[in-house]
């Protein structure tokens, strides 16, 4: 009998040059940078480019890759066409599963899966998402559309896209902070997902619709949004600590704590809670710092387990102002950025991706005469 590697733990499965995680040490570095440092020193489009490029970039390649972002944020009216079309009591990441498989619909270069055209395409959904995202965003709310202004940066375009108008730079950067923290992290389930895709040489679009499938499960991308869900049941922060209890109590999993890698603290933490909380102070939420800090000291005190990157994101979000069933559609403005440069990894020495299975079924049999 072969040994099973349920959820494939511990199973390395391949090489990577885009990021490592280092969870003795605590670390997470993109193309060799602790994402701590980028975070703190980079703009996001600056991290696409590392994470893209292999490099970060110097001021004129820079500006050429805010131009070309700049300039391919508008969708085509037939795109606009089937978002609206896409009922609006869905969740906004069924939505942008079908805007994606649009976007590859409406591509006559699709199938071309050379690295120059796979990196144009990549480029051209990172431009494209917030666009999708806003738009879905609005109609939910009964609002007009409105349309990117190639003037702005990505961060100050998105929230333009979407309230109208550009908030105070504080809230950019803890929002840019978010986007270099959720860009990329190996094989995680949404990557490796794509990565799957993509070794079978089909089109990076087809790699990204699958990769959001998978993003959008709460054991994933969509605890961010369980996590503010769950701070609005408890409330108050006084009743923290015995709801996080009778959770555990009854065997059930608290959202936006534990990670499959990382198991001492997860090395995005520290830099997206210090974000939250100066959120928090800007937009007066101190009770969800509050909540936070008790739910926190409840886990550990009970099971000793860490926040993820989620638990902050979630309540740093809704104090930004966006409505929940969003965050995670937000995780894949940023996180588009590390699939894409996976999926062009995984077709640089592919190999179809295709393990094994321990059958465990009846043997085999004779069908019955009469059937
Ligand atoms: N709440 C309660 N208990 C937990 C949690 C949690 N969030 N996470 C792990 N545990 C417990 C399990 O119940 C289990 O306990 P047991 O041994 O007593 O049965 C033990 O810790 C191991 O848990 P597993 O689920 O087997 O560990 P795994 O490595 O598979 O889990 C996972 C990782 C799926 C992320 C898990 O921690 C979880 O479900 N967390 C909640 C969902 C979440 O926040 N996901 C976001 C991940 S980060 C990201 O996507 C950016």
């Amino acid at each position: 009998m072969s040994t099973i590697h349920k959820g494939l733990v511990g199973v390395v499965a391949d090489t990577t040059a885009i990021s490592e995680v280092v969870p003795e040490t605590n670390s997470l570095t993109y193309r060799g940078y602790p994402v701590q440092e980028l975070a703190r020193s980079c703009s996001f489009e600056s991290v696409a480019h590392l994470i893209w490029y292999g490099e970060l970039p110097d001021a004129a390649a820079l500006a050429r890759l805010s131009e070309r972002e700049g300039a391919q944020r508008e969708v085509t009216r037939s795109t606009i066409g089937v978002v609206d079309r896409v009922p609006d009591n869905c969740h906004p990441m069924d939505l942008l599963r079908t805007a994606v498989s649009c976007l590859g619909a409406e591509d006559p270069a699709e199938d071309d899966n050379s690295p120059a055209a796979n990196r144009a395409k990549a480029e051209a959904m990172f431009a494209k998402l917030p666009t999708i995202v806003a738009h879905d965003f609005r109609r939910r709310r009964g609002l007009a559309r409105i349309a990117p202004d190639p003037g702005l940066g990505f961060a100050e375009n998105f929230f333009h896209m979407c309230f109208g108008t550009v908030p105070a730079p504080e809230v950019l950067r803890c929002f840019e902070i978010s986007m270099i923290l959720y860009a990329e992290h190996s094989f995680n389930a949404s990557t490796f997902t794509a990565r799957t895709v993509a070794s079978t040489l089909s089109d990076i679009y087809s790699a990204v619709t699958a990769a959001i499938g998978a993003l959008k499960g709460p054991l994933h991308g969509g605890a961010n949004e369980a996590v503010m869900r769950m701070m609005l049941e408890i409330g108050d922060p006084a009743f923290a600590g015995d709801w996080l209890r009778e959770r555990l109590a009854a065997k059930e999993k608290v959202m936006g704590f534990g990670h499959r890698v990382y198991k001492d603290a997860d090395s995005r933490v520290p830099t997206m809670k210090a974000a939250f909380v100066e959120m928090a102070e800007l937009q007066g939420g101190q009770r969800w710092v509050a909540m936070y800090e008790e739910l926190e000291a409840a886990m550990m005190a009970a099971k000793g387990i860490h926040p993820n990157l989620d638990f902050p994101a979630g309540p740093a979000y809704y104090l930004m102002g966006f409505d929940i069933p969003m965050f995670t559609p937000l995780f894949v403005m940023s996180r588009i950025t590390g699939w894409t440069a996976h999926v062009i990894e995984q077709l640089e020495s592919n190999a179809l991706i295709r393990p094994l299975s321990a059958y465990t079924g009846l043997p085999q049999r004779a069908i019955p005469l009469a059937a």
